[in-house]
């Protein structure tokens, strides 16, 4: 079964909503970015640098759950210095993107899967969890507030960023915080790859592991992406362009590239199939890889979770028998991996330039995303 969350029917998804939401306090801004100025950002967005007017901010209090849900005008948080995220990092987001439509309308994709890994995350990291419905509602409040923010160029989007926090002002550690704060921006992004899709070198991180059997790597939790950036510089480091990490136990068996899960294409045309890593509990669930897991099998490439060690990867490479292998995940949709490096080895992956099943897979993803492609499995959600 694909993903942790089951191979659920689509309407699983739908329903799976617990139903409780607010009323959601609307403040807009007096001041929105002026539309000459908004189009310039949106002509070169980049990737996470700026920011559109407004943002959504709901409360939760272990004596009032969840409250005071507002749209408000984007702007710094005032918080005190002893709030518990600062100091214990209580800290879970997630990401996705708002994709505007040929029609002008504009949907998310499969956003009740977010809120669903959010909540793994939250309890996880001993934090409340959100009704999903409110998680979908927040998304919406914003994207309808800021929908001139969506861009309309094909491979664009707005990233949607939900996060939450724990506020709570005290420094015992005995106990988890009482008061949080859930937060969603919104950030215009262009194409992860301005130049076109070119096949990415990794580094495999053997002083460095992301996450461990027991602790923390399948929660969206920030402190697992702060205590990645030093293997990231190691990659960068050593010549490459992203780290791959290894299990914590063996460093041998493959978990994940950067902050993306990775998939190995074996063979080719009718005869190819895709291998990635299972969920172990120290991988991300990726809604990217999950939906791949869908796609591929309908596209007639079979697909399986399983294990694969460096030495496979290596071995198979140099037989010929692994074709292609890509990173996936929702900022760069599918990154291919052309050159592996380690403190012992080196190999290449076919010839410099994306794999066909790659890209096959890219392409009906991005048609679905973006509605040039019918949408069987139910995974866009209109938004606005
Ligand atoms: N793995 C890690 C560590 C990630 O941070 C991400 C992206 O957020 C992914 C995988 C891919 O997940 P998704 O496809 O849901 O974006
Ligand atoms: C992704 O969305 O694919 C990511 O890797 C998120 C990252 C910016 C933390």
């Amino acid at each position: 079964m694909p993903c942790g969350y089951g191979a659920a029917p689509a309407i699983r998804e739908r329903i799976l909503t617990m139903s409780t939401t607010l009323d959601f306090d609307l403040r807009p801004s007096e001041r929105r970015t002026p539309a000459a100025e908004r189009e310039a950002v949106l002509a070169d967005p980049g990737w996470g640098q700026y920011f559109t007017d407004h943002m959504v901010t709901i409360r939760y209090s272990a004596e009032s759950g969840w409250h005071d849900a507002r749209l408000e005008p984007y702007a710094p948080l005032a918080m005190d210095p002893a709030s518990q995220v600062f100091h214990y990092a209580q800290e879970l987001f997630e990401g996705l993107k708002a994709y505007r439509q040929a029609d002008g309308s504009i949907v998310t994709f499969r956003p009740y899967m977010n809120a669903a890994r959010m909540n793994r995350s939250a309890r996880r990291m001993a934090m409340p969890e959100i009704p999903e419905q409110l998680f979908v509602d927040a998304l919406e409040v914003l994207v309808r507030a800021d929908r001139d923010w969506v861009p309309d160029t094909q491979g664009h989007s707005l990233y949607l960023r939900p996060f939450m926090i724990a506020t709570t002002r005290a420094l015992g550690v005995n106990r988890p915080a009482q008061e949080y704060l859930f937060v969603v921006i919104a950030s215009p992004s262009g194409n992860y790859y301005s130049g076109g899709i070119k096949p990415v070198s990794v580094w495999l991180s053997r002083d460095y592991t992301r996450a461990a059997p027991g602790g923390t790597g399948e929660a969206k939790f920030g402190g697992n992406y702060a205590a990645s950036f030093a293997g990231q510089a190691e990659a960068v480091e050593q010549g490459c362009d992203q780290v791959v990490w290894l299990d914590a136990v063996e460093h041998r068996w493959v978990e994940e590239v950067g902050s993306m899960n990775l998939m190995f294409v074996y063979g080719s045309g009718p005869d190819a199939r895709l291998l990635t890593p299972a969920l172990t509990g120290t991988l991300l669930p990726g809604i990217t890889r999950d939906s791949m897991l869908r796609l591929a099998p309908d596209l007639g490439i079979s697909a399986e979770e399983g294990k694969i060690s460096i030495e496979e990867w290596q071995a198979g490479c140099e037989s010929g028998q692994i074709t292609e292998v890509f990173g996936c995940g929702t900022a760069a949709i599918i990154s291919p991996v052309g050159h592996v490096k380690g403190t012992d080895r080196a190999w290449s992956i076919g010839d410099g330039e994306p794999g066909e099943v790659s890209m096959r897979l890219r392409e009906e993803l991005i048609g679905i995303q973006y509605g040039s492609r019918p949408d069987p499995y139910g995974w866009v959600h209109g938004i606005a």
